[in-house]
């Protein structure tokens, strides 16, 4: 261990961060909107079978470039791999960056839903006039003032380092997040949609399944879990020898799951309790959580005056444990390559990455260039240019090479040695062949997909 990087306290701790990290705006938002797009239960099976053929491996990969290194992603790579091998460091360094650049920026957006659903609990509800949401989106102080307090929470605990900070952080966050979401679905089950929605998340109609809500499943599985840029290896490097990586995988796993899935039911169950609601939901990622949903908690749900500030403290709580994450992806870079202490470290790596917030917050209306610019086709200005590089190309490019890498390049040895497995034992096997061939020919037709034209932002 490199002296003063610090560790994790436990493998609780360890979960609960990683957890953090990949439980987020993926699992709140954008799932139950794919869920809803690709027509419900047979999507959800082919995203459990992603999750659990690519992203499971693929988890247990990065922890293990990780803890094995006891580095970040680029002196990781380098050290295990060679000079050129460097760059797939960087590669996921990069990703990091530009993605924390504009998820603070949605992130922000709860900030504000959270204080006008505090005012609508306390002095009534008055609904908004249509044009209202697309009014705060092109406010560009309101915008950048927003995502300056989430880049402030957001340091100010990676700051901390990782037992006194972000361990810590994570330990409050993610079981207050539990609590609410959990509130929440019990209070949306007592609603007469369920029965409807139930069957629409969980019971398969294979014939609507599509080519593209394959491809769809594992560009989410690979978003969802913070996979392909060399989060899980961040956080695996303080991982302590002595824990399992499959067991601490495996947790991961199933918590950003079960949020997946609680976050839909909890959702489809309230839009389908309000007759005709069903057919309207549709044409933007965002309008569910923040127009939609807020709505509905004050007009049709038991207990919502209750339930709207509750619902969007859990939103940013998702979100500040993920983007802890990514903070920390670009502060440790910092520290084990020029060996800067972290205070300063954090600082810099925060100030760099708020530029790209900035241009991010001015692009949804404030600024005519960065808004109306399109360098991909139907992805105008600079955020959702940023999340359509990072989320269609980046993630998955990275994530192919990583599997690459620890399938053909590290060696069986080294595999099995920090995975505490052996030869002999068939689920090594299995694991050594998912990540050598099944896991990379899975993503590799998800890429060869994005370059024949097809969207996954
Ligand atoms: N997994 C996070 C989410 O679901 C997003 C994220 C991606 C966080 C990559 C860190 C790294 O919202």
């Amino acid at each position: 261990m490199t002296a003063g990087r610090g560790n994790w306290g436990s493998r609780v701790g360890f979960v609960m961060a990683a957890a953090g990290s990949a439980v987020g705006l993926g699992n709140l938002w954008k799932f139950p909107y794919l869920t809803w797009e690709n027509n419900g239960g047979a999507f959800v099976i082919v995203y459990l079978l992603a999750v659990l053929v690519i992203g499971l491996p693929l988890m247990m990969s990065e922890i293990l470039v990780g803890r094995k290194t006891q580095l970040s992603p680029v002196p990781a790579f380098t050290s295990l791999g060679g000079k050129k091998w460097s760059a797939l460091g960087w590669l996921g360094v990069t990703s990091g960056a530009i993605i924390q650049a504009y998820y603070i920026v949605i992130a922000g957006w709860s900030l504000r839903s959270f204080v006008q659903c505090l005012g609508w609990s306390l002095q009534g509800y008055i609904a908004p006039a249509e044009s209202e949401f697309g009014e705060f989106l092109s406010n560009g102080p309101l915008q950048i003032g927003l995502a300056f307090l989430f880049t402030l929470f957001t340091a100010s605990i990676v700051y901390r380092g990782i037992g006194g900070g972000i361990e810590k952080a994570n330990k409050i966050l993610m079981p207050a997040l539990f609590a609410i979401l959990m509130y929440l679905v019990l209070t949306a089950l007592t609603m007469e949609g369920r029965s409807e929605a139930l069957t629409k998340i969980f019971m398969p109609n294979l014939s609507t399944l599509k080519l593209r809500g394959f491809l769809e499943a594992v560009g989410q599985a690979f978003f969802s879990l913070s996979l392909g840029l060399g989060a899980m290896v961040t956080y695996g490097s303080y991982l302590d020898k002595k824990e399992s990586i499959f067991k601490s995988a495996l947790w991961v796993v199933v918590l950003d799951t079960l949020v997946a899935l609680l976050a839909c039911v909890a959702m489809f169950t309230i839009i389908f309790s309000v007759s005709g609601l069903g057919s309207r939901v549709s044409g933007s990622t965002i309008g569910m959580l923040f127009i939609t949903l807020p709505d509905l908690f004050y007009t049709h749900m038991p207990g919502g005056v209750i339930l709207g500030p509750l619902f969007f403290v859990l939103v940013a709580f998702a979100a500040l444990s993920s983007t802890i994450s990514l903070g920390e992806v670009t502060t440790s870079l910092v520290i084990d390559l020029i060996g800067w202490t972290r205070a300063r470290a954090t600082i810099v790596t925060t100030c760099v990455v708020f530029i790209g917030s900035i241009l991010s917050a001015l692009s949804l209306g404030a600024n005519g260039l960065l808004s109306s610019f399109e360098f991909f086709e139907g992805k105008k200005g600079v955020l959702s240019t940023l999340d359509h590089l990072a989320a269609n190309w980046m993630l998955p490019v990275g994530g192919f090479l990583i599997t690459l890498f620890v399938g053909w390049k590290l060696g069986r040895r080294t595999c099995m040695d920090e995975l505490g497995l052996l030869q002999s034992n068939p689920a090594f096997t299995a694991w050594l062949w998912i990540v050598r061939i099944v896991a990379p020919a899975a993503v590799l037709i998800l890429l060869i997909s994005v370059i024949m034209g097809k969207d996954f932002s």
